[in-house]
């Protein structure tokens, strides 16, 4: 298996955030964020893309933007949005390109990050509590398909990076 690493995970559990961080420690790396590239290539944001078009259409971007992505080499750190693990292509190749890493946090600490945040089209919604528990819920059993489980609830970002550089070289 090649040296990339992966994130995964629900929204809010620090995919960016740790792959930022990654990315500062290790030289030569690229850090690719597929939102972030979805949004560039369409010149509009996720939310707006669900909006105008759909949540299918974006599913088919998602799809296609990890496809080019894992189609490049070694030394990259990729962070998917919180439903692409749920698709199994993605999934195959995904587990495939590198060594995939499921930032797992509680429900309390999710939803006290995306309260005061629209920008997360799935969640503007009267109860986006139930909704975040739901998805929880439905995507956890995917999400351990990761080669590795981070339980990062009491964990700091230097203790998270630790992990993940850790398992990654070994
Ligand atoms: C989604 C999560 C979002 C984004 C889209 C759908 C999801 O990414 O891909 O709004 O299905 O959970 P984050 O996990 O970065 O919020």
């Amino acid at each position: 298996m090649s040296n990339n690493i992966i994130l995964v995970g629900m929204p809010a559990s620090g995919k960016t955030t740790i792959g930022n961080l990654l990315s500062d420690k290790l030289t030569g790396y690229t850090f690719v964020d597929t939102d972030s590239l979805i949004e560039k290539t369409q010149g509009m944001s996720v939310s707006d893309i669900f909006k105008k078009y759909s949540e299918d259409y974006f599913r088919k971007l998602e799809y296609e933007t990890i496809q080019m992505v894992c189609s490049g080499g070694a030394n990259k750190i990729v962070s998917v949005g919180g439903g692409a693990f749920e698709n199994p292509n993605n999934r195959v190749t995904l587990l495939k390109f590198g060594k995939v890493f499921y930032l797992k946090s509680d429900l309390d600490i999710l939803y006290y990050r995306v309260s005061k945040d629209t920008s997360r089209p799935l969640l503007q919604n009267e109860n986006p509590k139930q909704i975040l528990k739901n998805l929880l819920e439905k995507r956890e059993e995917n999400y351990k398909k990761a080669h590795y489980t981070v339980d990062t609830s009491n964990l700091d970002s230097d203790e998270i990076i630790r992990f993940i550089l850790n398992a990654a070289n070994s």
